[in-house]
């Protein structure tokens, strides 16, 4: 029993399962399989390797307890949207907003590519559970990959090894294959490089069978296959045929003086502070109050058979964006990346620890880059060169969390009573205001726009449609998507209310009017109080808003006058939004839900 056991003996009794792996062996042929038991021992063992290998620096202990620093190839620093296909079998089901390639052909274009893709290393069988292990919500995954730094990072983001081998072999659930290679094979004697990872990417979902095929990249949602391609993508697939909901969502439980809990979901386009708000710390004036994280990034959301919509988060940790994180701004992220986490892209001190723009107020004297090439604030000057890649990463336990909810791993998931549909949008949009009804609520989050950032490429300030925040993770047609959250509510005896905020709107000399960050709680708690029917709400043309005395602020001088702009409702604005929502309209317009199209009538005439 003591022996260290051989990781080449398979770990499972599933016949299917290890029929699978010695298919997928056979065409990749790497030189050995492990099967990962997702221990403490494995996971040293690991790091070590990578350590060897040059991927990973081990942090400074005192610093930075148990975590490592990886530096990854220039190519290959963020997801490859343009390389991501959703094959199935019409292209009318992936639809306009996705890549699609006939299945039959893209099949064999991935024989070619995973032909001998192992050759001189590793296969790694990874099982893994999105969600508690155990709970009715949960999905499973096993992802072959020739990737270490995978394993490690998956054993933070999504519960691993054993325990689901367990799961799989009790045959009772059915298991999503996913295969990833960063598609780098060795010849016999060639060395290895610190970051293998191959020019050509394919990020490759096959709905109907529901597998995933992951080739070229070794960075974060084009290779931990868990996140996006599992628990967004083919996930909302399988929701859409089990009458459920798989969203880019995080997820809050806010809690009264009083020990009232309620819990508030919300969809939030990237670079708008998602992580920040799932991690928020009340005010001065909310004495007694508390924001509970459950999630930061994906929901699962189900009817129980009281028909309450409960969520899950299936993540396990954090892979959160560090640039811009700090003691200011999250100081709960920082508490939970400060040991045990795996930092990807940021820049590494002379003291072997981490730092990224933002991190403190003045940047360290010298650095090392995210490229491996000295920094300094000088040489920043001068060059204009970022210390941390921008898209850098902490890949970090979601347990170390301190505001962690006790209820995070409930197999039965939390009751949602309200969602939240936001963007970056400097004009038009007020802070909040609440939908009339769930159709106008579904109207409300199919026309989610985000101003563009430099972050996200492409031209910067233009207003990008991103219904739900899911544009880049829905893996059908988005029509039929909205057609879905119109359907979900039908079987609800409890239906959340839906609200749109919007931090980031700017008076005229282009100052934001809103502060954020712990100030958003005044906000949430209007929202908290509307759902629980105990505050008021004045009817607009877009939904019902606040007054400047419907919200608390206690602890916080807001004049009226900067209230009142922040709540416009400009008229002549919002028609030219409206123009704005059928542009993505019209690509989907033979998928949309009548009510959508209703919907949009109804505003217009209010306008
Ligand atoms: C993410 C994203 O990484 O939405 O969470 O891009
Ligand atoms: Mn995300």
């Amino acid at each position: 029993m003591c022996e260290p056991h051989d990781h080449s003996l398979p770990l499972s009794e599933n016949k299917n399962l290890l029929k699978w792996v010695e298919k997928m062996a056979q065409l990749t042929k790497p030189d050995r399989i492990h099967w990962v038991d997702g221990s403490a021992k494995e996971n040293q063992e690991l790091c070590d390797l990578l350590v060897a290998g040059g991927t990973f620096t081990k942090l400074n202990e005192d610093l930075w307890p148990g975590c490592y620093h990886a530096q990854s190839d220039v190519n290959d620093v963020a997801r490859v949207e343009d390389r991501t296909f959703i094959c199935s079998l019409s292209k009318d089901g992936a639809g306009p907003t996705n890549n699609w390639v006939e299945p039959f052909q893209m099949r064999k274009t991935l024989k070619g590519l995973f032909n001998g893709c192992m050759k001189g290393r590793t296969l790694y069988v990874l099982p893994f559970s999105m969600g508690p292990i155990g709970s009715p919500m949960s999905q499973i995954g096993v992802e072959l990959t020739d990737s270490p730094y995978v394993v490690v990072n998956m054993r933070i983001m999504a519960r691993i090894g054993m325990p689901v081998y367990k799961e799989i072999d009790k045959n009772e659930k059915r298991v999503v294959p996913c295969v990833h290679s960063v598609g780098m094979p060795l010849a016999p004697g060639q060395a290895d490089v610190a970051w293998p990872c191959n020019p050509e990417k394919y990020i490759v979902h096959f709905p109907e069978t529901r597998e995933i095929w992951s080739y070229g990249s070794g960075y974060g949602g084009n290779a931990l296959l868990g996140k996006k391609c599992f628990a967004l993508r083919i996930a909302s697939n399988i929701a859409r045929d089990e009458g459920w909901m798989a969203e880019h969502m995080m997820i809050v439980g806010v809690e009264s003086p009083q020990g009232e809990k309620t819990y508030v979901a919300g969809a939030f386009p990237s670079a708008c502070g998602k992580t920040n708000f799932a991690m928020l710390i009340p005010p001065a004036g909310f004495e007694g109050w508390k924001v509970w994280t459950v999630g930061d990034d994906i929901a699962w959301i189900k009817p129980n058979a009281d028909g309450v919509l409960h969520a899950i988060n299936p993540e396990a940790g954090f892979f959160g964006v560090a640039p811009g994180t700090s003691m200011k701004t999250n100081p709960n992220a920082m508490a939970a990346l400060s040991r045990n986490t795996i930092f990807t892209n940021t820049a590494l001190t002379p003291e072997s620890g981490v730092w990224w723009e933002g991190m403190t107020d003045e940047a360290p004297a010298e650095l090392i880059d995210w490229k491996g090439n000295k920094w300094t604030p000088a040489i920043a000057k001068e060059t204009g060169a970022k210390a941390a890649h921008p898209n850098s990463r902490f890949t970090a336990p979601a347990s170390q969390c301190p505001t962690i909810d006790p209820e995070w791993e409930n197999p039965n998931g939390v009751p949602i009573s309200a969602f939240l549909f936001g963007g970056r949008r400097p004009s038009t949009i007020p802070l909040v205001y609440q939908a009339f009804n769930w159709s106008a609520g579904v109207y409300m989050g199919a026309t989610v726009g985000s101003e563009t950032t430099a972050a996200a490429g492409g031209v910067i300030g233009k207003v990008r449609r991103d219904p739900m925040a899911m544009l880049p993770f829905c893996g059908y047609h988005m029509g039929d998507y909205f057609r879905h959250w119109i359907r979900m509510q039908r079987g609800l005896t409890q239906t959340p209310r839906i609200f749109h905020v919007n931090w980031f709107r700017r008076d005229a000399e282009g100052h934001f009017i809103w502060p954020g960050f712990s100030e958003n709680m005044r906000v949430l708690k209007w929202i908290v109080d509307r759902t629980r029917g105990r505050a008021f709400g004045k009817e607009t043309p877009i939904g019902y808003v606040p007054r400047y005395e419907d919200i608390e602020w206690a602890g916080f001088q807001f004049d009226k006058a900067k209230f009142d702009e922040l709540q416009m409702v400009d008229r002549a604005a919002w028609r030219s939004e409206v123009l704005g929502h059928e542009e993505l309209f019209i690509d989907l317009h033979d998928h949309l839900p009548p009510e959508v199209i209703y919907e949009r009538e109804l505003l217009i005439c209010r306008l």
